[in-house]
């Protein structure tokens, strides 16, 4: 199914949804465009866009290069300085809300998009679309209720704090979740009034696009959201070095995510908060209780084809209980459902790219040099699409590179401890932090496992469970701010503090 770009809406077809309008261009508004009309980029290149189930071309959409970046930036630096400004808290509120109806009214198109794009299961993608909505309407709640405080410190002055907008916001997301992304940046600079340029991720531009026309069906005024398609070395590199844009959040690999704040201290200081890889631990105790545990296991790594950054790849299990959990979580993961995405009862579906599926096969083959035992699956899945069965290795040492490296696949690795103190020393032997779990009946056990761990979010017997109302970000090299709750807020505004002195006694 290959389209040639040509018109700027074309018609795709997913087995969900049939035939449905895809736009291809970027969204962005200025004096010379019409304002809030998807467009085609400057240099009028286009890229592919692949399907990894089928490894067919799906359609082109237009690439945004650095004069994108820029008239995308002045769009949204003419929409703060003007119109949004004088917006009201309320009407922001409500604006989001109402965005937020619409990704729902439109779940079945969004999640197919995903799945079509991104390979992730038709009936995951679901869960995404709602998480996304569920997010948008909580910062459509916020945005009336940021407040700033009178402070008393003499009698002479009267002192109060402003919580502010920083401006325009550049916003850079990843391939893994492409539209809860999209939500999870959006919610929090558009409540706190900001303007932002978001660009998606190469490998899947599709969802965002469908998602920017209900940016203008909301009604948002032009300017205000500006969405473009196009590469991490372009048009990225553009937006985290770019003098007029007053922050930039990025989720992505360490590696890029240093990339930026260099990019930031090079430019204009730009503020920056990074959410980045993870190599989490997931422990168990002997005293959990088995069969829950296998299945948070097989969730923690396995869900969304192990492309979470807080998957829990490391697992680490106590002696006594480790060949009985060895065999039954092999089992387990040999019965997940590998897949077409849009089969009702696929869980796992392809890799979302050749490079990814290359990456982590070349992992599994350093696993396997390495010494350590294939406990299950190790190879592709069928001969065409980015499909890997779920991958487990035992008999491993903490030096090993699959140990220490983000995957980013259906790989995990398994090792033993025996005293609690040995779990936790194990746990954080990682320049990660982003998240870990503990699997235990004993509660003193959960609360000093989960204080000693170094990592943003411990869950205990569970896994992946994450909410919009709970901040979710790394230690340690896993990242800088926080994403969700009211924490995530703060990457968005500024404090102005206002001290006036009162009466008209002589100064000195
Ligand atoms: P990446 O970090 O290159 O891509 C993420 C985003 O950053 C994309 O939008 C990309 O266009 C952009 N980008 C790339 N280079 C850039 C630059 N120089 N300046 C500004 N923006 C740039 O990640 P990639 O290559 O897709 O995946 C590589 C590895 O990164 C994965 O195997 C995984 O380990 C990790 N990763 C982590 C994610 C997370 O959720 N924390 C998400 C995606 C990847
Ligand atoms: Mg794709």
């Amino acid at each position: 199914m290959l389209f040639i770009m040509g018109d700027l809406n074309i018609k795709l077809k997913t087995p969900q949804t049939g035939e449905y309008d895809q736009p291809t261009g970027l969204l962005y508004s200025h004096h010379s465009f019409i304002n809030n009309e998807f467009v085609k980029g400057v240099d009028g290149k286009t890229f592919e866009v692949i399907n990894p189930t089928t490894e067919d071309v799906i359609c082109s959409v237009h690439e945004a290069s650095e004069k994108d970046v820029d008239i995308a930036v002045s769009a949204a630096r003419k929409a703060f300085e003007g119109s949004w400004k004088t917006t009201t808290p309320n009407e922001r509120g409500r604006l989001l809300v109402k965005l937020a109806d619409l990704w729902e009214k439109n779940m079945d198109l969004l999640a197919s998009v995903e799945a079509l794009d991104n390979g992730k299961a038709f009936t995951m993608a679901k869960g995404d679309i709602s998480a996304g909505a569920n997010c948008l309407r909580y910062y459509g709640g916020w945005a009336d209720k940021i407040q700033g405080k009178v402070v008393d410190t003499n009698a002479e002055t009267f002192n109060y704090i402003k919580k502010e907008p920083i401006g325009v916001c550049g916003q850079i997301i990843p391939w893994n979740f492409p539209l809860l992304m999209w939500s999870w940046k959006i919610g929090p600079a558009i409540a706190a009034g900001n303007t932002v340029v978001l660009k998606t991720a190469e490998q899947t531009p599709l969802g965002g696009l469908v998602a920017a026309a209900l940016v203008k069906e909301a009604g948002f005024p032009p300017g205000v959201i500006n969405i473009i398609s196009g590469f991490g070395k372009v048009a990225g590199a553009a937006i985290s070095s770019h003098m007029d844009i007053d922050k930039v959040a990025f989720t992505g690999s360490t590696l890029v995510g240093r990339t930026i704040m260099k990019a930031a201290a090079g430019s204009n200081l730009k503020k920056v908060t990074l959410e980045l890889g993870g190599k989490s631990p997931n422990i168990v105790f002997e005293d959990a209780d088995i069969d829950n545990a296998i299945s948070w296991v097989n969730f923690g790594i396995y869900f969304n084809h192990g492309q979470c950054c807080c998957a829990g790849s490391r697992i680490i299990v106590q002696d006594t209980i480790y060949d009985k959990f060895i065999q039954r979580f092999k089992e387990r993961a040999a019965q997940n459902n590998v897949g077409d995405p849009f089969a009702k009862e696929t869980f796992q579906g392809p890799q979302v790219s050749q490079l990814q599926f290359d990456r982590i096969m070349g992992y599994i083959e350093e696993g396997k040099k390495a010494g350590a035992t294939v406990e299950t699956g190790g190879k592709r899945k069928g001969d065409k699409g980015y499909f890997i069965e779920p991958t487990i290795f035992s008999n491993v040492t903490e030096d090993m590179r699959i140990v220490q490296e983000e995957i980013f696949g259906p790989v995990c690795t398994v090792s033993k401890f025996s005293t609690q103190e040995e779990a936790i020393k194990i746990g954080n032997n990682t320049n990660y932090g982003l998240a870990a779990a503990v699997h235990t009946k004993n509660l003193n056990t959960a609360i000093q496992v989960s204080n000693a761990l170094k990592a943003g979010t411990v869950w205990v017997n569970q896994y992946n469970m994450l909410s919009h109302q709970l901040p979710f970000g790394g230690f340690k090299e896993s990242g800088v701010g926080r994403e969700l709750g009211d924490a995530a807020l703060d990457n968005y505004i500024q404090v102005k503090t206002v001290s006036i002195r009162l009466g008209d006694a002589l100064f000195g």
